[in-house]
């Protein structure tokens, strides 16, 4: 290693640069030394650009996308792409044009026609993710020379996620740029539409929805004021002048290497020449290459390492060679996955078939490898050299024979089979003075064939679960055809790619038949070792996989010859569906409602109000709030055990941490320490006990965001650990339930049902729910301050509950509510998580801030905020029923239990929801639920879209398809029999009213043609082994009202302007949910004025006081109801002024009134009529109303790996009259889409006694990495969403209904369509009893339920897979 003075001259002895220059939205700015710590995205932000935002910070959401140019000497054309800025270290753009969402265009000029097209589709609802949407397709449409073809849209977005719109009208939104129907898109088609043909108000597109809509006349008139929007209008060339140009001084500008600095010494190179890299690594002996940071950059980032030289080596000619010669490819290590997929499309198109299946399989698997914005800077090299066990491209190099081509400082070169290149767990066949310089990928032989695999969590941008290469060449001996050669390497199964080498073996020199297949199968498994507890879990799973894998293999190559005409026998035509391709086809929406106006604006599908501020990324957030001057930063100091003792708290190497300026732990806090939600049964900061992992113990702050995080990690804290309770079932067996939380509903005798025989069958079982992240892209943030010397406090949150923030702050400081103000503008999503889950974090952050009467920032990272602000509630539910013969049931004894965690929260609530909800639809004579609320050592879980209500339904829906089961019927044919009617008396004594029901049931079999759907799935399970498919229909009802009946309260205060604008201000806040926008509908019609006329700015406490948190999916109706009546106030003053004075609009009336002294503001006020329950006697109307729903799901697997697809939903709500149908329907899409995502991808790990890799109370799920919720890829192929038509709701304003929770259960359909087709997978091994299917319903779950000859090997036919619950 050389000397760091001999280094610094060897360094400037040469051409090396300190300059570093960057173009940002087509301003020049000079990067200074000193920065190399800084991601791209860190320093956006720090320079105010603000619309690139900061959701996960590890490349897993996109809402960080921007789009980099380059010049490219060689092509000599400028490039584009998108990249994840919180990825990309700052210097990574030296020398490029970073474009950001704010150089597109602002909402003052005219916006760009992504932007427009987006918003007037309705793609945007909280907007987080919007900005990272609109730069992924500029880039796209930047990058392409004509229109993108529609897949390629989609694939665009693999590495984006959003979690409010469930994507279909984003998709809408950005097909338009495919111009695949030019026809739709011309003048004269718009011409004819706009005289009278149908187009729908939601897309703006022409559709037939609307045909036969009983409100014509209404349509029409939407269809001319929504005209469709129009590709003429959008297709770029009125806005290409506009458009921002490739830099040319970056065009003339030679590029130099560079030799910069970070914080803390870091030192940062980009040479040029190969030789300089190898002189660099000859005298930093630890330096670390970097190309795209996508494992550097978590590693830095998560795993704490620190790298002191960082040497870039993107721009190396020798690193980025792509070539081709007689024997095969060669591809420089430093080659982007991006440039290799377009070099691999164009070797295949070039070459004959029998050469490129090694190329074709590493094409596949990349299509399956990441997002976009990764592969695009991702290199080939960092992918090899990161030796990952799950490297998807490793098992392939090494199977396809590829051989690396290592250099060592010296110059010397040598070359390794890649099979031999990888050591052990993340090790390599490098010395410290190599670094790799290329891979040689040969071409493949006649009869020789590669394939890969790769099964993951979720199929796109996920890494794998188990993925493998096989390749084998074949040659004839005397008339068969023999293994020549073979390679089956698989990833995921070991700390390294793993070579099946006796199988391997065992292969050479058979015949390709069907004893060859039997055998290798059962060798496979000697070959194979997976522990019990290895890291990972799902060991039976992932064995399994391997058996299917090559199973699969084994059909593709015996297809393969049989097509070439070498096998006599190829596969039965029920066989090929094991290697049917992972062909998705591009997904439609339809939406189908009708338009029922009230005035000026309600019952109009108008856009969101933000939309326009949130595609030009101006929409502010908490985090974007320019910080006031001498701003602290805060990190939290969290809790490691899940119980445990504190012993001491030691800051002593905090102190010297860079920028540090305190910790604060309980004795600090000015009021009390006891905070909590409805109970005060938590602390702000831990004092004695932690009694989960995440718990807060302290607060540090400092100068930076990032020097908190680092001082707050040297805070020692020292436990004596005490036993801990981490499941449901362990807290049941110790009675560790919340005191005085049991309840229990009657209704009925359920002994005396189950003892008169009048029951055929009585069944019991258990049913396992399990618990969701909320995953709102926006992670929580604060800003606190304080005013007048600590006298008054400040706070802008990101809370669904700004009064319970002011409460939680004033509380905490000891200081009265009305000197606390708290605001929120919008949220980046919320679902229920930010409701009491994010007080405590500006309660935290409120301490330092009015102790130092400094302002205090704080922003949790996606992994704290994962890790500490709790989730939907997991459930156990224990039922007996008893039912006919018929299938009418007679008798339901449930017991509930849910997951609470360490503290009450909302839990209670939680449970009593479940149990209202624990009918779903059903009319049950005998109903008892119990339920208990559980103490754990996790975080306290929270409210979440559906607040128990979903988890009540699924354990009812889970007993009505296993009474279907036992009695071999249809699940559908067992809910019709037992659907609740108009005047039925529900379990807790209400009696419902205005049930649609049964309605919406009929349309729906109808809409989705039920009966066929079925033949037709029956027909394709006949013909197809492997994979099957399935349909289901669940209904739903939802009850509408907070179940405590103090919290249906809403004030609103209503300002009338004498320009004739309005500002509304009330107590609900926007998460996206599109509630300013209805609330302002509500007034604009109240006043007779347009929409444009008014305006809500945010939320605050102390304009409306002593609001609800905004939850319930009830805020539409109360905030509403009291503008209503806030508005109704005004106009009666107006009234005689108005009668007396003529005036030609509502400006001149409202300065009328202002001559007249007439007072132009109102408060309004609104209470929820008619509600109450008693639970001494379990007897009330807890509810106001109820949504009712119904949807259909028609769902594909695959038998052999789990994989699933949604091939159709269609759903229909009754939602009265609708205020704003676009944006309800984007509720349903959005919540179905959520709905999705807990029955059948989202799966939280904690460690438990089931899992036991990882540590006790941890959460291994804690960020987009390892947590997957939907993507664009996931959601239905065909999503029809249809509002019932002519069914009013007296209960609410306008007649209309609440809509955010209620369809959210409506996703579970897409799980008993999944279980519907496992049983026929099931039937074909025998085996037709009912079995369990928790959700959600993984791979795992699906391929493990499908118990074959390949799992039976591994699992009994009992086999559960675990669930932390
Ligand atoms: C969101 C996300 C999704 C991902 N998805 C996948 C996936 O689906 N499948 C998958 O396999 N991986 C995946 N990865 C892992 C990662 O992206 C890949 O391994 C990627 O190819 C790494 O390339 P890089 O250029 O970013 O590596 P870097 O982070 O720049 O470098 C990685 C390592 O390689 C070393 N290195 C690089 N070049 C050389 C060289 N020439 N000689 C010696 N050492 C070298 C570096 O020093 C470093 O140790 C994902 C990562 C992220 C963040
Ligand atoms: S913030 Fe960059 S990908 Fe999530
Ligand atoms: S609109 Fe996409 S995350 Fe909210």
């Amino acid at each position: 290693m050389g000397s760091l003075t001999k280094a610094e001259e060897v360094v400037t002895e040469g051409e090396w640069s300190t300059e570093a220059i960057v173009y940002v939205n087509g301003v020049r700015r000079v990067l200074p030394d000193g920065l190399a710590h800084l991601t791209l995205l860190q320093y956006l932000r720090d320079i105010g650009l603000t619309g690139t935002k900061l959701g996960c910070g590890e490349g897993g959401c996109g809402a960080c996308t921007v789009m980099i140019s380059c010049f490219d000497e060689w092509s000599r054309k400028s490039k584009h792409y998108a990249i994840n800025a919180c990825l990309a270290p700052l210097y990574s753009v030296e020398g490029m044009h970073v474009i950001t969402v704010e150089g597109i265009a602002d909402s003052r000029r005219s916006l760009h026609p992504i932007q427009e097209s987006l918003s007037q589709a309705h793609g945007s609802q909280c907007g987080f993710c919007t900005p990272g949407f609109v730069m992924s397709m500029y880039a796209l449409l930047r990058s392409c020379n004509e229109p993108p073809s529609e897949e390629k849209i989609e694939e665009c977005l693999a590495g984006n996620l959003c979690r409010c719109t469930g994507y279909r009208p984003i998709l809408d939104a950005f097909r338009v740029f495919a111009k695949t129907d030019d026809l739709l898109y011309t003048k004269t088609m718009s011409e004819n539409n706009l005289s009278g043909d149908f187009v729908c108000p939601s897309t703006g597109k022409p559709c037939d929805c609307g045909k036969g809509t009983t409100n014509r006349s209404e349509t029409s008139t939407c269809g001319k004021q929504y005209s469709p929007f129009l590709y003429n209008r959008i297709d770029g060339s009125l806005y290409s002048e506009k458009e921002l140009i490739f830099p040319p001084e970056l065009l003339l500008r030679k590029i130099m290497p560079l030799s910069l600095h970070g914080c803390e010494g870091v030192k940062w190179y980009r040479p040029l020449r190969l030789q300089q890299v190898l002189d660099l690594k000859s005298l930093y002996r630890d330096a670390k290459l970097v190309i795209g940071n996508t494992e550097v950059g978590i590693e830095t980032k998560f795993k704490n390492l620190q790298y002191q030289v960082l040497i870039s080596v993107t721009h190396v000619s020798e690193l980025n060679i792509l070539s081709m010669n007689e024997e095969g490819l060669e591809i420089g290590a430093s080659v982007r996955l991006t440039e290799l997929q377009k070099f691999l499309r164009k070797v295949i198109t070039e070459h004959t078939d029998d050469k490129t299946s090694s190329c074709k399989a590493i094409l596949e698997q990349l299509k399956w490898f990441a997002g976009n914005q990764i592969k695009n800077v991702a290199s080939v090299g960092g992918n090899i050299c990161t030796a990952s066990p799950i490297s998807d491209l490793n098992p392939l190099w090494m199977a396809a024979g590829a051989i690396f081509q290592v250099i060592s400082c010296k110059g010397n070169v040598r070359t390794i089979p890649a099979k031999d290149f990888f050591l052990s767990y993340r090790k390599v066949n490098l010395t410290y003075d190599e670094i790799l310089l290329s891979i040689f990928l040969p071409w493949t032989r006649h009869l020789e064939f590669v394939k890969e695999f790769k099964q993951a969590h979720r199929r796109e941008d996920d890494i794998a679960l188990v993925n493998a290469g096989m390749r084998v060449f074949l040659k004839h001996d005397h008339g068969t055809l023999k293994v020549s050669d073979a390679s089956i390497v698989y990833g995921g199964v070991a700390p390294v790619s793993l070579i099946a080498t006796k199988t391997e073996n065992y292969l050479i020199g058979k015949k390709w038949d069907d004893n060859l297949l039997q055998a290798a199968l059962k060798i496979l498994q000697e070959d194979i070792v997976l522990t019990e507890n290895a890291p990972g879990g799902m060991v039976e799973f992932r064995k399994s996989l391997t058996s299917s894998f090559f199973f699969k293999f084994f059909s593709f190559v015996t297809n393969e010859m049989n097509h070439k005409g070498f096998l006599i026998k190829g596969l039965n035509a029920t066989d090929m569906s094991a290697i049917q391709p992972n062909y998705r086809p591009l997904t439609r929406g339809i939406q189908c409602y009708e338009l029922t106006r009230h005035g000026t604006a309600v019952g109009l599908p108008a856009m969101h109000l933000s939309s326009k501020l949130q595609v030009t990324g101006e929409a502010e957030y908490a985090d974007d709030v320019p910080t006031p001057p001498n701003t602290l930063h805060a990190a939290l100091v969290l809790s490691r055990k899940p119980h445990a003792r504190i012993l001491s708290i030691d800051d002593s190497l905090a102190k010297s941490s860079p920028g540090f300026m305190g910790l604060f732990l309980h004795r600090d806090v000015p009021g009390s320490n006891k905070i909590g939600p409805v109970i005060r049964d938590e602390e702000l900061f831990a004092s004695e006990t932690v009694t989960c992992v995440g718990q807060v113990i302290g607060i540090v702050v400092a100068d930076t965001h990032d020097n908190a995080k680092i001082a707050s990690n040297k805070i020692v804290v020292e436990y004596e650990e005490l036993p801990a309770i981490l499941s449901i079932r362990e807290a049941v067996k110790s009675c560790n339930f919340f005191p005085n939380t049991g309840r229990c509903l009657t209704k009925g005798d359920v002994e005396l049902c189950f003892k008169s025989g009048a029951c055929d069958k009585v069944i019991d079982g258990e049913v396992q729910v399990g618990g969701q992240e909320h995953f709102y892209l926006e992670p929580n943030s604060s800003l606190v301050w304080t005013v007048d010397g600590g006298n008054e406090v400040h706070i802008v949150s990101s809370t669904q509950a700004p009064q319970m923030t002011q409460e939680y702050v004033a509380w905490v400081l000891g200081l009265p509510l009305s000197k606390v103000v708290c605001k929120t503008k919008r949220l980046g999503g919320g679902f229920g998580g930010k409701e009491s889950r994010s007080s405590f974090i500006a309660a935290a952050a409120s301490v330092p801030s009015y102790v130092l009467r400094r302002p205090v920032k704080i922003t949790l990272d996606r992994d704290v905020d994962m890790m500490i602000t709790g989730q939907r509630h997991s459930f156990l539910g224990k039922y007996k029923v008893g039912f006919t013969n018929s299938g009418e049931v007679l008798a339901v004894d449930l017991q509930l239990y849910n997951n609470a965690g360490n503290s009450l929260d909302s839990s209670f609530a939680v449970l009593e929801r479940a149990m209202f909800h624990s009918d779903n639809v059903y009319n049950i004579p005998n109903m008892r639920i119990i339920g208990d609320v559980c103490y754990t050592n996790f975080p306290s879980n929270t409210a979440f879209r559906g607040f128990g209500g979903p988890q009540g339904m699924l354990i009812a829906e889970n007993w009505i398809q296993r009474i279907a089961m036992e009695l071999r019927k249809s699940p559908e044919e067992i809910r019709e029999l037992n659907f609740q009617n108009e005047g039925c008396m529900l379990h807790y004594g209400q009696v419902l009213q205005s049930c649609t029901v049964s309605q919406l049931w009929d349309q729906l079999k109808q809409s989705c043609s039920f009966v066929r759907a079925r033949e037709n799935v029956n027909m394709f399970n006949l013909h197809n082994r492997w994979r099957k498919r399935g349909v289901a229909m669940v209904p739903t009802k939802f009850g509408i009202a907070f179940t405590i009946k103090f919290m249906n309260q809403a004030g609103a205060l209503v300002q009338v302007y004498t320009d004739g604008t309005v500002l509304v201000t009330h107590g609900g806040v926007e998460m996206g949910q599109g509630l300013h926008t209805k609330v302002a509908q509500i007034a604009a019609s109240s006043f007779n004025i347009p929409l444009s006329s008014v305006f809500i700015s945010e939320t605050s406490t102390d304009k409306v006081p002593n609001a609800s948190p905004t939850s319930a999916s009830a805020s539409s109706d109360m905030y509403g109801a009291a503008v209503f009546d806030a508005c109704d106030q005004i106009k009666a003053r107006m009234q005689h002024i108005a009668a007396r004075n003529p005036h030609s609009s509502f400006a001149e009336l409202a300065k009328a009134c202002l001559l007249e002294r007439i007072d132009l503001s109102a408060h309004g006020f609104y209470i929820t009529p008619d509600i109450g329950f008693d639970w001494k006697d379990g007897k009330g109307s807890p509810f106001s109303y109820f949504t009712f729903g119904a949807a259909f799901a028609e769902v594909e697997i695959d038998t052999l790996t789990g994989d699933f697809y949604t091939r159709e939903a269609d759903i229909i709500m009754d939602l009265g009259h609708s205020l704003n149908p676009a944006i309800d329907v984007g509720q349903i899409e959005g919540a179905f889409v959520q709905g999705l995502g807990w029955i059948a991808l989202e799966e939280l790990k904690w460690g438990d006694s089931d899992h036991k890799w990882i540590r006790p109370g941890h959460l291994y799920t804690s960020g987009p990495g390892t947590y997957k919720i939907p993507t664009a890829n996931d959601i239905p192929l065909k999503l029809k969403v249809s509002l019932l038509k002519g069914v009013q709701n007296p209960k609410a304003i306008h007649s209309s209904k609440a809509v955010g929770e209620p369809p959210f259960f409506l996703a579970s359909a897409v799980l008993f369509a999944i279980k519907d087709a496992i049983i026929a997978a099931r039937a074909e091994e025998g085996y037709h009893d009912w079995f369990p299917l928790d959700n959600p319903a993984t791979p795992e779950r699906i391929r493990m339920a499908c118990m074959d000859n390949f799992t039976k090997q591994f699992a009994t036919p009992e086999f559960h897979p675990k669930l932390s619950v």
